[in-house]
């Protein structure tokens, strides 16, 4: 590879979505292998003391580079945390042979630049279950099982349990200046959150309580049919996100990384076919509600990520990245 391929390479490996938009991710590039690491400069001690969901995020980074080394017509062998001596070392890949990209490599590298965190209402469109069922399957690629949220103790016990961790996150200073640190009202920020992409008019709380707000948007009059429609008809279906938990046997980097590569690739699948999605994680940041998920959903294993899935009605906010001289180091 030379430097304009890994140039484009990493810049499709940091359009991953990562934690806060933190993008803590390093990438050192040789003619054919490209180390990944996380920079602990980026992390967020507060929300993620022991840097799971930065590995996380990184992951989806490694995927993301994975799938846009495929599409450049190359295969790939991926490492994972091949140092035992540096936790922050995460990935090698090494390129390996020339190898002609099937259109599944083409879809997945296009649906990249297509993939943004959407957290405003769906269309009110089901997702078909041999769609979830399919995600599912390429998750086991990774060793990640994916629970589909959809009996409604199971749905009711998930939303309870996020709005509680989001009342906890709000309570506690230390969480909410951190989360401020991480908000961007400037629309050229080239990390972190911004406004724009938050359905709130409150920039200063954070409005995460999606599921309970999809509750809301049935009760609203503006989905109620409006006059001159059948008023004997039911009322036409409100959004009814797909709720995906994606979680791993383990606890550890190499299962956080795992699932960080797994929903990276399960993102480009699902933007391939025409979904968006939103991360819910509140209830995975504390080891109460993310203990208490566990067992009011019977889960063997640990929850990593929990995702809301469904048709965009808006093509969304694109939020920042850094310049790329930020993130490659070439050799
Ligand atoms: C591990 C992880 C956890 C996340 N948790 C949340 C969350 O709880 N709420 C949310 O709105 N977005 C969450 N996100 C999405 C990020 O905020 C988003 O990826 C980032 O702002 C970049 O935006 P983009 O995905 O549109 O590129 C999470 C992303 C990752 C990787």
């Amino acid at each position: 590879m030379n430097e304009r391929q890994w140039t484009d390479i990493v810049t499709a490996a940091t359009k991953a979505p990562s934690i806060h938009n933190t993008q803590p991710w390093v990438f050192t590039a040789s003619p054919d292998r490209l180390e990944v690491a996380t920079d602990p400069g980026r992390a967020l001690p507060v929300l993620d003391p022991t840097g799971r969901q930065r590995v996380i995020s990184c992951g989806g980074a490694v995927e993301f580079a994975v799938v846009a080394i495929r599409a450049q017509g190359y295969g790939v062998e991926v490492t994972q945390l091949p140092d035992a001596g540096d936790p922050d070392h995460l990935a090698t890949l090494r390129v390996t042979e020339p190898v002609a990209p099937t259109e599944t490599d083409r879809k997945r590298a296009a649906a990249i630049e297509h993939r943004h965190t959407q957290r405003g209402a769906f269309l009110p469109r089901a997702v078909p279950s041999e769609l979830v069922d399919s995600l599912q399957a390429e998750a086991r690629e990774f060793g990640i099982w994916v629970k589909h949220v959809s009996q409604s103790e199971e749905e009711v016990a998930s939303v309870f349990l996020t709005s509680r961790a989001e009342e906890m996150e709000q309570r506690e200073p230390a969480y909410l200046a951190e989360l401020e640190r991480w908000l961007r009202t400037d629309p050229a920020a080239v990390d972190g959150v911004p406004v724009e992409a938050v359905p709130s008019a409150d920039p200063a709380t954070r409005p995460s309580n999606w599921l309970i707000r999809d509750f809301v948007v049935g009760s609203r009059p503006e989905d109620r049919p409006s006059a001159g429609e059948d008023r004997d008809a039911p009322p036409p279906p409100v959004e009814r996100p797909t709720v995906l938990l994606l979680g791993t046997e383990n606890d550890d980097r190499y299962a956080w990384l795992d699932a960080g590569r797994a929903l990276g690739r399960l993102l480009l699948s699902a933007t391939d076919a025409g979904l968006a999605a939103s991360p819910l994680t509140q209830a995975l940041d504390w080891p109460a509600t993310r203990s208490q998920l566990r067992s009011r959903l019977s889960l063997v294993g640990h929850p990593q990520m929990l995702l809301r899935l469904g048709y965009p009605a808006t093509t969304g906010t694109v939020s920042g990245r850094r310049p790329i001289g930020e993130v490659l180091r070439t050799r």
